[in-house]
């Protein structure tokens, strides 16, 4: 009996121990895991950094990498989250428009890095805020809305058509060109990144915040006024500002709304607040 109970008592307190030891094992698990996960995601960064760097290795105007390649970053992009970036941004700390006015609130840029292959920034859009309508001539484009809502609109030329604006028309008109609706919609953030190219995708796009927005931008080449690549602003114009009977008596009232003509607009400059990126380190 005595035995029986010593045992018991042994089981019981060895019991105990094994408890206790499972616990602090489960504990030390549990706390390394989470520093590996802290750290796996600091590294999202650098690994966006490294996958922009190999694609865009050889990448001059013009260039479009291979399949497998854009999956490969936009695969990276869909897991990225606005906790994997630190920044200042102006732009959402003010984030309404002063009394009186009627211009859209200004919009935060914050460059992440910049080389002659490619480009990562991130747009901060207030609430009303606006990316306006402008091309991005040779380059291939990924972004990725990381929070908020917001409207966006795409364009690509109509390649070899005739549609183009009379020019027996006024120079305005003239200066018109057709291009084609390719995205006209709302998104939310998380939503899948897209992907533009010189010639298609929507080339041509802008950007209405519906709430205060972060939106991630890989330029692969970057904008370059020394190699010619600079960006063009341009006004949306409905397709039936120029009367169908006038231009293209055959098209059906059903694609009216997926064409639009786009002037090039001189004027325009769209001027951004810089914000400051302030992690994590990226190691060129
Ligand atoms: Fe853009």
């Amino acid at each position: 009996m005595n035995i029986g109970k010593i045992l018991l008592s042994k089981r019981s307190v060895s019991g105990h121990n094994s408890s206790n030891i499972s616990k602090k094992r489960k504990k030390k698990k549990k706390k390394m895991e989470l520093e590996k996960r802290k750290s796996s995601r600091e590294d999202m960064v650098q690994k966006l950094y490294d996958t922009c760097k190999q694609i865009f290795a050889n990448g001059k105007a013009g260039y479009v990498p291979p399949p497998h390649d854009i999956q490969r970053l936009k695969s990276l992009l869909d897991s990225l989250e606005p906790k994997d970036f630190k920044f200042t941004a102006p732009s959402l700390e003010f984030s309404s428009t002063n009394p009186g006015t009627v211009e859209a609130p200004l919009v935060t840029y914050i460059k992440i890095h910049e080389c002659n292959k490619f480009s990562i920034g991130i747009f901060c859009l207030p609430p009303s805020g606006v990316i306006p309508l402008h091309n991005h001539p040779g380059m291939t484009v990924f972004c990725k809305l990381l929070a908020g809502t917001m409207h966006t609109t795409s364009y690509d030329w109509v390649q070899n058509h005739n549609h183009q604006a009379n020019h027996d028309r006024g120079q305005h008109e003239s200066r018109m060109r057709l291009a084609k609706v390719h995205v006209d919609d709302d998104f939310s953030a998380p939503c899948k990144s897209s992907v533009l190219f010189p010639e298609s995708g929507g080339n041509m796009h802008c950007f209405k915040a519906i709430t205060p927005c972060i939106l991630l931008d890989v330029l692969g080449p970057p904008y370059s006024e020394a190699e010619g690549r600079h960006c063009t602003y341009y006004q949306h114009y409905s397709y039936d500002h120029i009367s169908l009977s006038d231009v293209n008596k055959e098209m059906k009232e059903d694609e009216e709304r997926s064409y639009a003509w786009l002037e090039e607009r001189k004027d325009e400059q769209f001027v951004v607040l810089g914000g400051t990126y302030d992690g994590p380190t990226i190691k060129l």
